[in-house]
């Protein structure tokens, strides 16, 4: 297993381009098996997640073409099977995104049960209830969802609560539903709207798109043409590399992003001293050689505070200037960084769903272990300004969510490499 070593110190500066959304790509990839056409997607994250689920179409009798820029022509008009392995889906839960769209297409999906996970026990309940509303038979059977339905039928939803990749299984499965959808409560996460924005651009009608309450009037076929589709850029990798600089003292500009939909991070920001100026595609971060200012923070679905900017929040405040109290509301176990930050010299106490962080001026560098995808970025994030040397093991959970993370890290002045076991 690869390992990172970052030597702290280093204040970050200069440009970079940000890459496309991993939470973005996942759904559309899981989407194409609803078009008949060929389907090109660009601005493809280079990303273990995405490999996994381009194995996993692959499987299924996907015909997939790579290019060096990671355009990805994807072929689905000749499935040959409609199963979703264990070994894929417990390496990653968003594999259940098959379900939607193969049950839809095909009237069939067996997709292995992704089980409990590190981040809190994540159930998929909310999606097996809303297409069993639609229509489905749904039966459990040896860790396995299999799920069956002649054509899904249109229907009320209401979602007993917000889940990005709920409402995206659903979607999924709607947009060739006979009638009408209505979905309540539905995610506002401008993932889930890139998502409809696709579906939309394969013939669907999707409508309400970026509000909680999506309609969606059935259509018989999608994807009638061949389609091309960029996916959106990544906020949750635009907000790392934020706080990366913002801790360090830096100053940054990150292109090819998008303001509009980092309010909640880019005000937190602010109030931690950051100089933040904004166009269009590009954010500049500029801390004036300053220490940043503890902030306190709630995260809720969007476009409240994201639960995958918390680590990294939290890795800032343990540097910061005051005391900082972090709320975590979406997932119940999510602060196994905590313990690794205070191996680093980082003063925080948790009390069940808070973390209550005083900055201290000074953290050393430790070995540590990274133990889920935003957990890591939070300890490199760390380790950028711990004295001496950090050793970051089991960075396997990085590169499932961030693209090239020691070359744009190294592009910015950082000292990190990669070490294989
Ligand atoms: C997605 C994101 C993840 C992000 C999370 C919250 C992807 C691939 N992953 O994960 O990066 O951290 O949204 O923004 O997009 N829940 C239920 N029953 C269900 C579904 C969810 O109780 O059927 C609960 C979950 O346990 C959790 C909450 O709802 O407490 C929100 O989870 P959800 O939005 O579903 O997260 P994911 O879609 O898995």
């Amino acid at each position: 297993m690869d390992k990172l070593i970052i030597t702290g110190g280093a204040r970050l500066s200069g440009e970079l381009r940000i890459s496309g959304a991993k939470n973005a790509a996942l759904p559309i990839l899981a989407a194409t098996l609803l078009s008949h056409s060929p389907v090109t997607v660009g601005n493809v994250p280079h990303l273990h997640d995405i490999t996994t689920t381009l194995e996993l179409l692959g499987r299924m009798g996907v015909h997939l073409l790579v290019d060096e820029r990671m355009n990805i022509e994807i072929d689905s008009s000749k499935i040959s099977s409609f199963v979703a392995p264990y070994e894929l889906v417990k390496t990653m839960r968003a594999s259940i995104l098959v379900l939607g769209p193969l049950l839809a297409r095909f009237g069939e999906a067996h997709v292995s049960l992704p089980g409990g996970c590190a981040i809190g026990t994540r159930p998929v309940d909310i999606h097996l209830n809303g297409l069993i509303k639609m229509g489905a038979e749904i039966t459990l059977e040896n860790g396995f969802i299999h799920a069956k339905a002649k054509r899904l039928k249109g229907c009320r939803l209401v979602l007993e609560q917000v889940t990005v990749t709920g409402t995206e299984n659903l979607l999924m499965a709607a947009v060739l539903a006979e009638g009408t959808t209505i979905m309540e409560n539905a995610a506002k996460e401008p993932e889930v709207s890139d998502l409809a924005h696709f579906l939309n651009k394969m013939g669907a009608k999707i409508t309400g798109i970026g509000t909680d309450v999506l309609v969606i009037e059935g259509v018989e076929k999608l994807g009638e043409e061949s389609i091309h589709y960029n996916i959106m850029p990544d906020r949750i990798e635009t907000g790392t590399y934020l706080c990366a600089a913002a801790i360090t003292g830096g100053k940054v500009k990150l292109k090819n992003t998008r303001p509009d939909i980092l309010d909640a991070v880019l005000d937190k920001l602010i109030e931690a001293g950051a100089d933040i100026q904004t166009g269009e595609d590009w954010i500049s971060l500029d801390m004036h050689g300053k220490r940043p200012k503890a902030v306190s923070l709630r995260t809720a679905p969007y476009p409240a505070f994201p639960t995958d900017m918390q680590a990294q929040f939290i890795a800032m405040n343990t540097v910061a200037d005051g005391v900082g109290v972090v709320i975590e509301t979406i997932f119940e176990n999510r602060f196994m960084h905590v313990n690794e930050l205070q191996r680093m010299g980082a003063d925080i106490r948790l009390e069940s769903n808070t973390a209550i962080c005083t900055g201290t001026k000074k953290l050393t560098g430790a070995p540590v272990m990274a133990t889920d995808l935003r957990a890591s970025a939070s300890l490199v994030i760390a380790a950028l300004i711990a004295e001496g040397d950090t050793l970051v093991d089991r960075i396997y959970h990085i590169d499932r969510g961030y693209d090239h993370i020691e070359e744009k890290l190294t592009q910015l002045g950082a000292t990190i490499r990669r070490v294989p076991n």
